[in-house]
């Protein structure tokens, strides 16, 4: 395989499971040395990592609670200390939390914490990252089809924190176009393997509304990532790529 990431630094928040763990080992194939974020999964991140020293390149692993903005400088410190720079930084950590707005027994709490997480805590990592990227750097949120349509009921609060990161990516992608770095997202759809599916009737509504017709695999939305870092995708800025199987179609 070709390494067109040689000599690139990247960080991906969430690197523990699911698509974040797809993008670690698919960067680091291409090249990368990679950093990630988990909060809770100690012991698949240092999986993670070992796969990826396994690569020929570094790895490292961060505990990081997005949820609690007041983290990200250091996290990014930690980051340049560790590798000397960043190129990449994919904003793929996220929780979903579930229930329609009229649901007298919503769990407040459990919603503001994915506000939190999903919203507030990518804009802090941004913020900070935005100080150290390299020219030529590259930021890619990972949305969901979810973050343009809503689709089926119990999905306002997720929805609206996809939606949020989105616009705010484009944001990005005009105040540091002029730096030569670009800003991208990347709306993910169902996949397996990932975080706990929607209950089995909308899981089922969702799927039979996609072209496609099924769910997709991480390293199928990890490929869509790795496209927009790489050097192929240097003139998109502020571009939503849609990885999710045709849920717009
Ligand atoms: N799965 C789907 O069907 C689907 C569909 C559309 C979009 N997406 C999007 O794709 C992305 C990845 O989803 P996934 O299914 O791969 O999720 P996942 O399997 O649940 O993995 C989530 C990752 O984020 C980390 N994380 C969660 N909360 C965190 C926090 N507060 N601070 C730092 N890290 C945290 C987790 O760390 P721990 O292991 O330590 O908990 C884990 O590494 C998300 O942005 C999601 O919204 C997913």
């Amino acid at each position: 395989m070709s390494k067109p990431l040689m000599g690139k630094v990247a960080l991906v928040t969430g690197g523990s499971r699911g698509l974040g763990a797809a993008t670690v080992r698919l960067l680091a194939e291409q090249g990368a040395d990679v950093a990630f974020t988990y909060v809770n999964s100690e012991k698949q991140a240092r999986a993670v990592v070992d796969e990826v020293h396994g690569k020929g390149v570094k790895a490292v692993a961060f505990q990081s609670d997005q949820a609690d903005t007041s983290r990200a400088p250091a996290l990014i410190d930690d980051v340049v200390a560790h590798f000397g720079g960043l190129d990449i930084l994919v904003n793929n950590a996220a929780i979903s939390v579930a229930g329609t707005v009229d649901d007298p027994d919503a769990d407040t709490a459990a919603l503001d914490r994915m506000h939190a997480t999903n919203y507030l805590g990518v804009i802090a990592v941004i913020r900070a990252a935005s100080r150290v990227l390299r020219t030529g750097g590259r930021i890619i949120t990972v949305s969901s089809g979810l973050g343009s349509r809503v689709g089926t009921p119990g999905l306002a609060d997720y929805s609206a924190t996809k939606s949020g990161i989105e616009r705010y990516t484009m944001g990005v992608a005009r105040d540091l176009g002029p730096r030569n770095i670009t800003a991208n997202v990347v709306e993910a759809g169902l996949m397996e393997g990932g975080m706990e599916p929607p209950d089995p009737e909308t899981l089922e509504v969702l799927v039979s509304s996609l072209s496609l017709q099924r769910m997709g695999h991480p390293d199928e939305i990890a490929a869509a990532i790795a496209f927009l870092a790489s050097p192929a995708a240097s003139y998109i800025t502020g571009a939503v790529l849609d990885a999710h199987g045709g849920y717009n179609a």
